[in-house]
């Protein structure tokens, strides 16, 4: 396991921080409601999955740091699991929605991440990766400041994800709006 001291650090204060949105737009990026089960991979103390409550049958948050899932244990409708996203305890198939927010450039090895993550998605499921968008300056600095903070980030295009998906055997849609990309992969 890494140690996410950053992480660890900020638990307490993430979701003073950080507001958490309605999530209808994540939802319909998602295509919720939905059947099944969603798994917010990196998923924090829950800010984003919480929005997505009463929209799929059962979420799972998962993440590396304890002290994050100790603030998604305090919000009902959600499922803390503490795992790695390049090693995740879940059956082939299993979920029908995959989502990450903010979470993509802080893996350490994204490419297992995203085998791994494609692995559990279900026939006709949907992932969705919401990132930064590297292009745009104020991004740019962001990097330079997680670098500074020696966080490890790794932040990439939204066309290299897109990418890589596409060659993981999915159907991929970029979507960007001001700071922000996400990139949408269906599985056949
Ligand atoms: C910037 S936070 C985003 C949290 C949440 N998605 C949100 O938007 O509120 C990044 C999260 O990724 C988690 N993380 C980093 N590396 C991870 C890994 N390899 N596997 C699982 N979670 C990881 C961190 O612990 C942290 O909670």
């Amino acid at each position: 396991m890494p140690r996410l001291d950053h992480f660890d650090f900020l638990a307490p204060l993430y979701d003073k921080l950080f507001s958490a949105p309605t999530g209808d737009h994540l939802a319909a990026l998602t295509k919720l409601p939905c059947e099944g089960l969603l798994l917010d991979v990196g998923g924090g103390t829950g800010r984003i999955a919480q929005g997505l409550v009463g929209r799929v049958d059962q979420i799972v948050v998962a993440d590396a740091s304890r002290r994050m899932l100790s603030q998604t244990r305090n919000k009902p409708g959600l499922q803390a699991v503490m795992c790695l996203a390049e090693d995740l305890p879940f059956a082939s198939g299993c979920m029908a929605r995959v989502i990450s927010v903010d979470t993509y450039h802080h893996l350490a090895d994204q490419q297992q991440s995203l085998q791994e993550l494609w692995r559990v998605l279900a026939p006709d499921g949907i992932r969705v990766v919401e990132e930064p968008d590297i292009e745009h300056l104020g991004v740019k600095l962001l990097a330079l400041v997680e670098r500074v903070l020696m966080m490890r980030s790794h932040f990439v295009r939204s066309e290299r994800l897109a990418d890589d998906l596409k060659a993981l055997g999915a159907e991929v849609e970029v979507v960007k709006e001001q700071y922000n990309y996400w990139v949408v992969a269906r599985k056949e």
